[in-house]
């Protein structure tokens, strides 16, 4: 989790360190979410299950077509499944939210 909390820190970096902020080129990894073993393992529920494929579907998007409303999808996949399992880190994550829309 905190390698895939410092990918998306990079990611938006490097875009906005990129003078024309151009989201060519970046990918995401995955990170195989349900393979993970959780330090909690209380909160591997249902709702981690069912939204778990759906963060792996806004990876893939992203990585098909790199862009800044994609790159969100994935922030907001991050949150729904934190929502229903493990709340703490959603003020972090809300930050990793892309501000430009190129
Ligand atoms: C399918 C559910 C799910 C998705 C998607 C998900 N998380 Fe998590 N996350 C969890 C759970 C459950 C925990 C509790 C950690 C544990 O017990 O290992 C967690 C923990 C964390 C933590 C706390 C640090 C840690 O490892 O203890 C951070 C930060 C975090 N997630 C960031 C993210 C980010 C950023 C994304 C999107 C790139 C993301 N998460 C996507 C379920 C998810």
């Amino acid at each position: 989790m905190v390698a895939m909390d410092g990918q998306l820190q990079q990611t938006l970096q490097a875009v906005m360190e990129d003078p024309s902020h151009s989201w060519e080129g970046q990918t995401l990894v995955s990170h195989a979410l349900l393979g993970l073993e959780p330090t909690d393992a209380s909160m591997v529920n249902e709702h981690f299950q069912s939204h778990a494929p759906l963060y792996q579907l806004a990876i893939d998007q992203f990585n098909d077509q790199p862009s800044a409303s994609h790159f969100n999808a994935v922030v907001t996949a991050c949150e729904n499944c934190h929502l229903g399992t493990c709340p703490g880190p959603l003020e972090r994550i809300a930050k990793r939210r892309a501000e430009s829309s190129h």
